[in-house]
C-alpha cells in the first residue's frame, strides 16, 4: 500500500491505494485561510500537522502494511523556521501578493529571470521572504530554513529539511536548467544554501517517517518519504501528463493550465511558468490563475448559497451574455502578472439575475484559462490531450465552457478527482519500489466533454471583450 498526503488550500487530502493501484480509503480535513489584509493570505503550519493527523485517522483503515509515502502541496508558501524547527511566523501562501514591490523590483535585475527562467511573481517565495527582510527584520534574522509547505509536512514527519524540483522551482531561487539552488540569488535574498533545504528529484527518497510520528500516525516507522511533487507536478504526475502533448486544466482555488514540455523551456516574457516536473530530467509549462472555484465561491458566499447549487441548474452551455466578469480578487499571474488588478462584473442589467451572473464567473475563469492556452501556444507548446482535475471539475457546464472556449475536449478520469493525491501516491510508490515514469500513466477516462462547434466563435468573441476589459480597467486604481 501506499499513501498520498496533498496538502491543498482549503484542505488536506489522504489517499491509500493499494499495489495495483485500487483506492483503499480517502479522506479529507478541510483547512482554513488567513485574510488579516488586503492581499494577505496565511495558514499556520501547525495546522497542517493537525490536518494530516485527522486526515490519515479518517481513513479509519489498518496502515500496517503501507511501505511509502508521498506528499504534494500548495506552491510556494514562505514557512520560516527557527533553529529550533519552530515556525517564526504564519506561512505567507501562494496566492499572498503582499510583496509586490519587492518581486517588482527583484524581476528588474535581470538576473533572476535569467537564472530561474521566470518572472519573479509577487506570489513565488524569494519576493515574500524579501518582505519579512525589510518589514520584520528580526524574524528575518532567526530564519534557520525556509522550507515550502509540503516540506514543511516532511520536515514534521521525518526530520529532514529536503524539498525536490519541482516545488523548489516556484521559489526564485532555482537554477531550473540546473536543478539546483543558484548561490548567487541566494545571496541576493541574505540567504545561504545552509538555510535551504536539500534537494531529490520527485520520485527519490527524501527520508524516512520518525518513530514517534510513525507510532502517532499508526503508521509503520522507517518506511520512505518520497520527494513528492508541488500540487500540480504531482497531479501531472497522477493524471499522466508526463509526455510532450499531454496537458491538464485543473479548476480548484487557482486555475492552472499545465503542460509536458520536450526540455526547459523559459518563457517569462509570456508570464507562464516554466518549472522542473517532478520526475529527472523532464520540465514543464503552465499558467496559473489565482481565483478559479475561489472566484465562484466567493459568489456562492455572496448570495449564501452552495456553489454546487449555483452551477447545477444551468443547463446546456449558452453562448456567453454580455456581463463579464473578471475574477482577479486577488490580483492575477498569467499573463497579466499584476498584484494590484481586482474582479468585477460589467455591463450588469435589469435583467441580469442569478444564473447570469454564475454564468458570467464560470466563463471569466474560462477566458482566463484560455489567456494561459494562448500563450502557451504563443511559444510553441503543443497540446494533443486534455485532462480535468479539481473541484471546478465536477461542472459540466465550466468543462463545456473551457472545451468550447479552447476548441478542444476535455477528458474527465474515472476514479473521481484524487489530484496531487494519487500523483503523491504515485511518487511514494517510484520511491519505495524504484518504479519510474512508467507508472505515471493516464487514468481510466469516463467521460469526454467536446466543444460545443456553434458557441466557439462567440467564446472567442467574448474572450476578446474580456481583454479588452482588462486593457480599460488597470489604470483605475
Ligand atoms: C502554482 C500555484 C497554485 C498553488 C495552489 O504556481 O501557485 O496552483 O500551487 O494550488
Amino acid at each position: 500500500m501506499f499513501l498520498g498526503l496533498d496538502l491543498g488550500t482549503s484542505g488536506l487530502k489522504a489517499l491509500l491505494v493499494d499495489d495495483a493501484e485500487n483506492i483503499i480509503a480517502e479522506s479529507v480535513a478541510p483547512l482554513q485561510v488567513s485574510r488579516p489584509h488586503d492581499g494577505w493570505v496565511e495558514q499556520d503550519p501547525r495546522d497542517w500537522f493537525t490536518a494530516c493527523t485527522d486526515a490519515i485517522a479518517g481513513l479509519g483503515v489498518d496502515l500496517a502494511a503501507v511501505q511509502g509515502i508521498g506528499l504534494s502541496g500548495h506552491m510556494h508558501g514562505a514557512t520560516l523556521l527557527d533553529s529550533a524547527g519552530t515556525p517564526l511566523r504564519p506561512c505567507m501562501l501562494w496566492n499572498d501578493t503582499r510583496a509586490a514591490a519587492q518581486a517588482a523590483a527583484m524581476d528588474a535585475d535581470p538576473l533572476w529571470r535569467a537564472v530561474t527562467g521566470n518572472i519573479v511573481f509577487p506570489g513565488f517565495t524569494a519576493p515574500k521572504v524579501e518582505w519579512v527582510r525589510e518589514n520584520e527584520p528580526d524574524i528575518f534574522a532567526r530564519i534557520d530554513k525556509v522550507l515550502l509547505p509540503k516540506d514543511a509536512l516532511r520536515f514534521w514527519l521525518t526530520g529532514d529539511a529536503v524539498s525536490e524540483m519541482s516545488d523548489a522551482a516556484g521559489t526564485s531561487w532555482l537554477d531550473t536548467g540546473a536543478r539546483d539552488w543558484s548561490d548567487a540569488l541566494l545571496e541576493r535574498s541574505g540567504l545561504t544554501r545552509a538555510q535551504m533545504p536539500s534537494l531529490v528529484e520527485g520520485s527519490q527518497v527524501s527520508g524516512h517517517l520518525s518513530g514517534s510520528i510513525a507510532a502517532q500516525l499508526g503508521l509503520p516507522a522507517g518506511i520512505p518519504v518520497a520527494g513528492g511533487g508541488g500540487d500540480n507536478a504531482a497531479s501531472a504526475i497522477g493524471m499522466g501528463v508526463v509526455k510532450p502533448g499531454q496537458a491538464f486544466v485543473s479548476l480548484g482555488t487557482s486555475g492552472v493550465l499545465f503542460a509536458a514540455t520536450p526540455g526547459y523551456a523559459a518563457a517569462p516574457e509570456s508570464a507562464l511558468h516554466s518549472f522542473c516536473h517532478a520526475l529527472p530530467d523532464l520540465w514543464h509549462q503552465m499558467g496559473v490563475i489565482l481565483s478559479a472555484t475561489d472566484s465562484l465561491n466567493w459568489l456562492a458566499g455572496v448570495l449564501n448559497e452552495d456553489a454546487r447549487t449555483l452551477t447545477s441548474d444551468l443547463g446546456a452551455l449558452q453562448a456567453p451574455g454580455r456581463t463579464i466578469f473578471m475574477p482577479y480578487l486577488g490580483g492575477e499571474r498569467t499573463p497579466h502578472n499584476d498584484a494590484n488588478i481586482r474582479g468585477g462584473f460589467l455591463h450588469l442589467a435589469h435583467n441580469t439575475d442569478r444564473a447570469a451572473m454564475t454564468r458570467a464567473v464560470l466563463e471569466g475563469v474560462t477566458h482566463a484559462l484560455r489567456d494561459s492556452f494562448d500563450a502557451m501556444r504563443h511559444t510553441g507548446t503543443h497540446i494533443d490531450s486534455l485532462i480535468a482535475v479539481g473541484g471546478g471539475s465536477k461542472s459540466d457546464y465550466w468543462l463545456s465552457a473551457i472545451a468550447t472556449s479552447l476548441n478542444m475536449p476535455i477528458q474527465l478520469p474515472a476514479a473521481g478527482d484524487f489530484g496531487g493525491a494519487l500523483g503523491a501516491a504515485r511518487l511514494g510508490r517510484m520511491a519505495a519500489t524504484g518504479a519510474g515514469a512508467e507508472i505515471a500513466v493516464p487514468p481510466p477516462i469516463s467521460r469526454v466533454i467536446e466543444p460545443v462547434p456553434a458557441l466557439i466563435d462567440p467564446f472567442s468573441e467574448a474572450h476578446a471583450r474580456y481583454s479588452d476589459t482588462y486593457s480599460a480597467v488597470k489604470h483605475l486604481r
